[in-house]
């Protein structure tokens, strides 16, 4: 069957021919796009290391987000910028807080898009970790509290998923049984399962206003040399409820993605992280690469690595893309 029998060219020969054969498929159903939320009216406050992305008030967010929905994207990741922070990051789970008044905003102008809200503290506390600090560290036990805390407030707002970041241990089960208990059974869980402790997170940490003001997350973001320990945080998480599992970053853990679509059955995630995107957008602006065909290779390389669904920067330009063809 080897050469000259076999020809892999013959079905190479035309676009038909390759569209026949072609394994993986892009679609806009696939994406979700982050977008970062702050407070103040008619605010579009450009993020310098993410060319086309801004932290937004919430009337600019809210029309960011119809532009996206009505190109067929089905889901947004909310993000909060703080009025200000404090130790224990209280704006993170306060009613008034502004991810949960930018969820009722959201939800009341358009109720069918799938709101998904980060639940993390870093972004609230003045330390800029993503938990409770005890001496140099983040204490786990004590963060679980304040991230049921905010789970909850997010799901009285709205939020259809809420999508913990903070890779501290027992939190995915802690927040399901707070959001059932509380009424919130249908409220579904994205964990950010398999979280690495990246450099690939620098221009988020601008956007956001979250960078550590000491040490780094390595006591509970994942170390990047471990992929047999991201298949035990993925089952922990699955076992503990969650409804979807992520890994993150996406493009330099590709084989973490095709670990966990093998070895567990659920809705799988994969977070292409600002690093990931201001990579490219700095290339290509340069002239130095084509970043439409990278950036859409990069996605289809993603999916085809395993996961369903791909929270991308270029949620709206791929979009605009896939409607093209
Ligand atoms: C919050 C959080 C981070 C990202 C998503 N949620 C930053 C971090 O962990 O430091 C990164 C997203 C990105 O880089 O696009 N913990």
């Amino acid at each position: 069957m080897y050469f000259p029998v076999y020809r892999g060219r013959r079905m190479r020969r035309t676009e038909q021919l390759r569209s026949l054969v072609r394994e993986t498929a892009l679609s806009v159903n696939d994406l979700i796009l982050p977008l970062f939320v702050r407070f103040g009216e008619n605010v579009r406050q450009p993020i310098s290391s993410m060319p086309g992305h801004f932290q937004l008030s919430m009337d600019c967010m809210v029309e960011e987000a119809r532009k996206a929905h009505q190109l067929g994207i089905n889901g947004v990741l909310l993000f909060g910028i703080p009025e200000n922070k404090d130790p224990l990051g209280s704006e993170a789970y306060s009613h008034e807080g502004v991810i949960q008044q930018a969820v009722r905003q959201l939800k009341d102008t358009l109720p069918e898009l799938v709101v998904i809200t980060d639940v993390c503290l870093c972004e609230y506390t003045s330390h800029g970790h993503c938990g409770v600090i005890s001496g140099q560290d983040v204490d786990n036990d004590a963060t679980l509290e304040l991230l049921c805390r905010m789970a909850v407030s997010h799901a009285e707002a709205g939020a259809d998923i809420v999508a913990p970041s903070d890779m501290m241990d027992g939190r995915i089960g802690a927040i399901r049984a707070s959001l059932d208990e509380n009424g919130f059974p249908s409220v579904a869980i994205m964990s950010y399962a398999a979280k690495f402790a990246s450099a690939f997170y620098g221009p988020f940490r601008e956007a956001a206003d979250s960078a550590p003001q000491f040490g780094d997350r390595k006591t509970y973001q994942m170390d990047p040399a471990n992929s047999r320990e991201a298949l035990r945080e993925v089952w922990l998480d699955v076992e503990e409820g969650a409804d979807i599992v992520m890994v993150k970053p996406a493009l330099p853990y590709l084989d973490v993605i095709r670990e966990v679509r093998d070895s567990f059955d659920l809705p799988l995630a994969a977070y292409s992280v600002s690093g990931e995107f201001a990579m490219v957008k700095a290339a290509a602006e340069k002239g130095w690469i084509d970043g439409e065909r990278i950036m859409m290779e990069i996605l289809l390389a993603i999916k085809r690595a395993g996961a369903d669904i791909i929270i991308t920067y270029n949620a709206v330009d791929a979009a605009r893309l896939l409607m093209q063809k």
